[in-house]
């Protein structure tokens, strides 16, 4: 099978795809190339340069095309159309995990920065002169780290701020088991108790506008490194001018430039209790070779196993699907046919299979079927007459 990796793929990626089987091309196609040579590809990986459109998606797999995944190494799907894929029967996944170390790592060091006021101490002594009064700065041990948004990147920096010696609160609409995190019951709560505040619940929605920097200490500190629509920006700025909260730091922005070199510009700016970096989260070697791996083995596994894990335009597990879902666990033998005479079976009696499982255990094959209809003993009678079955059970 044959991949293309349109905006490149770490050596490591590249390796691990060849050991599984696949041919591997890296050659950069501009939009017009790639509707011609789309055809030929089991899978598209790409990262957000290559913009994934309905064209593309038809041009795949239409006319005999091979198009069956498409992978995003990173998180965001925005370059991808996923409605597209969904109409056509392609899968798109996505990598979310390589960068998740490399973010809560970057939001621990504007938390430092700006606690610490090493990025002001830094570009005073660069220009000249020595201050050491002006940068007291406080500490990290034994405040209150508080996180609204508390997935992958929130556990991560939940860890890291426990390690420091915070106490680690936050709110997150999904409470996880083990978790080093302390659930509040609500957003407010977090606000009220924060002394770093930090966000990372990715989303669309403003989280902290003037009301919530209202809630806010005194002395508390704002991080975001999730996105810059989460902040109201300007509210922030009049918090931070009028001493509303302590400072923030800043991986992103609502308006944010979109290529490398390019002007940027934000009230912010003016201020001198704010750190900033230009969405450097992710930005680490580090990161890009553990997503570079991980969107290669997602999308191997979908191409070699079917595994629906990490697809971002279908349900990773059928319960996902929303519907009731059985299972009926078959013991037979391991000789061609069986699995058409289930299938027969189970459609005359009305039983729609969603997908089954099987594992060979010595002289016997063990198979799991998923079903969306309840089993009946009646069920398990008629599979259990079936020649070669040995046991039936749900
Ligand atoms: N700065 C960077 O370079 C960088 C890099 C990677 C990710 N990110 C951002 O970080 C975000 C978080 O990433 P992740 O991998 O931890 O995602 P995730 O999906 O694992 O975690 C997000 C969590 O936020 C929770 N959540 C969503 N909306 C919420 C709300 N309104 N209130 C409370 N909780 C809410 C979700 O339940 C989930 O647990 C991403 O969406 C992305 O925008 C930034």
């Amino acid at each position: 099978m044959k991949i293309l990796a349109n905006d490149g793929l770490v050596e490591e990626g590249i390796q691990y795809l060849h050991k599984e089987g696949f041919e591997v091309d890296t050659v950069k196609r501009d939009i017009d190339d790639l509707i011609g040579d789309i055809k030929d590809f089991d899978a598209l990986l790409v990262r957000s340069a290559t913009k994934v459109t309905r064209e593309v998606i038809e041009a795949g797999t239409r006319n005999g095309g091979k198009l069956k995944v498409v992978g995003r190494g990173g998180v965001g799907t925005d370059n991808i159309d996923l409605v597209a894929a969904r109409e056509n029967g392609v899968i798109v996944k996505f990598a979310p995990n390589g960068n998740t170390n490399a973010t809560a790592e970057h939001a621990l060091g504007l938390m430092l920065g700006v606690a610490r006021k090493v990025p002001f101490a830094h570009a005073t002594l660069k220009a000249g002169t020595w201050h050491k009064k002006r940068f007291q700065g406080v500490e990290l041990m034994g405040k209150t780290l508080g996180i609204i948004g508390c997935g992958r990147i929130g556990q991560a920096l939940a860890a890291k701020g426990k390690a420091l010696g915070m106490k680690v609160v936050g709110y997150d609409v999904y409470r996880k088991m083990d978790s080093d995190v302390e659930y509040l019951d609500t957003v407010d709560d977090v606000l009220k108790a924060a002394d770093f505040l930090s966000l990372h619940t990715g989303g669309r929605e403003t989280l902290i506008g003037a009301r919530e920097l209202k809630l806010m200490k005194d002395t508390a500190f704002l991080i975001n490194a999730s996105r810059g629509v989460n902040v109201d920006e300007d509210a922030l700025y009049d918090a931070l001018k009028s001493g509303g909260i302590g400072g923030a730091a800043l991986d992103t922005y609502r308006k944010e430039p979109k290529r490398e070199g390019e002007p940027f510009a934000n009230k912010l700016m003016e201020l001198d209790n704010v750190v900033f970096s230009a969405h450097l989260g992710a930005s680490t070697r580090n990161a890009m070779r553990r997503t570079g791996l991980e969107i290669a083995e997602v999308v191997a596994k979908y191409l070699r196993l079917g595994d629906f894990n990490q697809s971002v335009n279908a349900g990773q597990t059928v319960e996902e699907e929303g519907r009731e879902i059985y299972t009926i666990f078959i013991t037979h033998e391991d000789k061609p046919g069986m699995f058409g005479k289930f299938g027969m079976a189970f459609g005359e009696m009305g039983v729609n299979i969603r997908e089954n499982n099987s594992r060979k255990l010595n002289e016997h094959v063990q198979t799991v079927y998923v079903v969306h209809q309840k089993p009946t003993p009646e069920v398990c009678e008629r599979i259990g007459a079936i020649e070669g079955v040995k046991r039936v059970v749900y």
